[in-house]
């Protein structure tokens, strides 16, 4: 049974400073002894994906591969509305999907507005691994996903299309915050599943670091929409010398401060993850809260000494972290407001 016990992010730094080697403190970019192998992901179906990911690095597997198969998990899920083949479709009625996987050496794909395939995230990889670019879109990134032996499946599940019909008959567009957090989403006005992303990162034992993002994106979205989760430095960046970051809630915003490179960039100018975390959303909301009050935009990010920071501009963002230690664990990310 998933453990639901909750702490502030403080208490997990506390809990990493206490069981990391201190040498791994000094600098996030300079090698450190031991490491600690460490999986992170965003929201409460995080858990569920780091676990996958787990079965792959706690026995020493290829941190991208780990990465890969967490993503897989929710989706998969037919009851995740947010990620996957249970996303909720956009005002069209049509599901499309985003993704972005990141190598810690600079590799990277993503594909962006697919439709009719089930895991964005494993087309991402191929785009990496088997083209020469970064990012595929719409009918071009389905043609691959075709050629590369995709199948080709009809997403929208009877609930999705449902839920997008009762939307129809107001048609009236309102993002939410924290739509996959069961205390402050589900059930609340322009909750119904609006975005929320799962970010997932992993660091090795030899400091080797990959992420993965994957999304439907907002709910209702005019069709054509994309997020930040499938563009590199806004939704996902990893760097093996200094860490990873992934982000979460309204990816414009994500998209105009390029927010996962700055949460990266900032530590490899000696920000803790927990301190860059923090200036990132700060900057969002000193530029863009005059405008929207409801605004959600939240940053995990992992040092490749295996620290972890987390915030969010609006409480209810949880993130799970999964390692050697303990599988299953959830934590509340300290938020602005
Ligand atoms: N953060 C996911 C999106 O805005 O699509």
């Amino acid at each position: 049974m998933t453990d639901r016990r909750r702490f502030l992010a403080a208490s997990l730094a506390a809990t990493a400073a206490a069981t990391l080697p201190r040498d791994t403190h000094a600098s996030p970019t300079k090698p450190a002894g031991r490491l600690r192998p460490r999986v992170v992901s965003t929201w409460d179906f995080g858990v569920a994906a780091n676990k996958a990911a787990w079965q792959i690095l706690g026995k020493g597997g290829s941190v991208l591969d780990a990465v890969e198969a967490g993503a897989r998990v929710p989706e998969a899920d037919p009851n995740n509305h947010s990620v996957g083949r249970a996303g909720y479709p956009d005002r069209d009625g049509r599901l499309t999907l985003d993704a972005s996987i990141m190598d810690g050496n600079g590799d990277c794909g993503a594909v962006a507005a697919i439709e009719h395939i089930a895991h964005p995230i494993s087309v991402a990889r191929r785009v990496m691994e088997k083209t020469p670019h970064v990012l595929l879109v719409g009918d071009g990134a389905l043609q691959f996903a075709l050629e590369q032996d995709f199948p080709k499946e009809d997403l929208l599940t009877p609930e999705s299309e449902q839920a997008w019909k009762e939307w129809l008959k107001k048609s009236e567009y309102k993002p939410s915050a924290n739509s996959e957090n069961k205390t402050y989403g589900a059930g609340k006005p322009g909750g119904a599943g609006n975005h929320d992303t799962l970010g997932l990162l992993a660091v090795d034992a030899q400091g080797r670091l990959a992420g993965a993002c994957t999304t439907s994106g907002m709910a209702w979205k005019l069709h054509g929409r994309v997020g930040d989760s499938p563009i590199i430095g806004a939704g996902l960046y990893v760097d093996n010398e200094v860490g990873g970051a992934t982000s979460t809630g309204v990816g414009e915003e994500v998209i105009r401060t390029a927010g996962s490179f700055l949460v990266v960039e900032l530590m490899r100018q000696g920000r803790s993850p927990q301190q860059a975390c923090e200036e990132a959303v700060k900057r969002i909301m000193r530029r863009r809260m005059k405008m929207d009050k409801d605004l959600q935009v939240g940053f995990l990010a992992l040092s490749r000494a295996g620290e972890v920071g987390a915030y969010a501009i609006q409480k209810g963002f949880t993130y799970a972290v999964c390692d050697a230690g303990k599988q299953d664990t959830l934590f509340d990310s300290v938020s602005a407001l």
